[in-house]
């Protein structure tokens, strides 16, 4: 994740390393989460970005990063999916109870990944086994306010991880068109496009598989 409070207490996102074209000194770049006038994309030495600062005697980092959890469970819970339902809703526009539950009583091994900041539920990836080698990775979704930090990447690297450690050798996934940012998540990560199912009542579904 790639979030930091700087010390005085604005949240900035590190976008990475630069080289300084002159000098080759190390630079780091981040932007700004909350409205500048100034401008949005800032830069300084790296040495400058790590270092601590003296607040009325005391030193304290100038960024700090703020630290994400990754909790997983096999065991999905009614109070694990009450924690992601509000995510689910802010990242589909709506909850349906009946819908989420449903998928249930049709599959039996479930993984679910959650991705926690400061005590909030920020993320999370849910899927399910298909078959003794092949993973399904269902649903996935970050909150608004925390896109754009590499939380998705997280979640998906941890479930990538967990699934070999299980033994399977294929993952698969189906998204639409309007996901382009999970689409283009999925292609970066190795996904390649293996069908469409156009018969979806959702719409059309891309369908992507990746070899574990
Ligand atoms: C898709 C989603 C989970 C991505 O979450 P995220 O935490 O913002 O993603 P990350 O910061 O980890 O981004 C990882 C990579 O995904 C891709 N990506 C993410 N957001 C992107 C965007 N707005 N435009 C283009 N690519 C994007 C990039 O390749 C990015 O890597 P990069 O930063 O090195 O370029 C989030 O946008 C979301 O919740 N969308 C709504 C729900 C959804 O679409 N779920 C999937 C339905 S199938």
């Amino acid at each position: 994740m790639k979030l930091y409070r700087h010390y005085k207490n604005k949240p900035y996102t590190y976008v990475g390393l630069a080289k300084h074209s002159e000098t080759l000194e190390d630079m780091v770049i981040y932007e700004t989460r909350y409205e500048n006038a100034l401008g949005k994309v800032w830069v300084r030495p790296k040495t400058m970005f790590f270092e601590t600062v003296d607040v009325g005697g005391v030193q304290i980092p100038r960024f700090k990063k703020i630290p994400m959890e990754i909790v997983d469970t096999t065991d999905v819970t009614a109070d694990k999916i009450d924690t992601v339902a509000p995510i689910i809703e802010r990242s589909f526009g709506q909850w349906d109870a009946k819908w989420f539950y449903s998928k249930f009583n049709d599959h039996q091994k479930f993984f679910l990944v959650i991705a926690w900041v400061q005590g909030q539920a920020v993320a999370f990836k849910l899927g399910y086994e298909r078959t003794e080698k092949k993973f399904h990775s269902w649903l996935g979704g970050v909150t608004p306010e925390f896109r754009g930090l590499g939380i998705a990447q997280d979640l998906m690297n941890h479930q990538h991880d967990w699934c070999k450690a299980q033994g399977y050798t294929k993952i698969s996934t189906k998204t639409q068109n309007r996901f382009r940012e999970m689409l283009v998540l999925n292609i970066k990560n190795g996904f390649n496009v293996v069908g469409i199912d156009s018969d979806s009542p959702d719409g059309e579904k891309i369908l992507l598989e990746k070899i574990l």
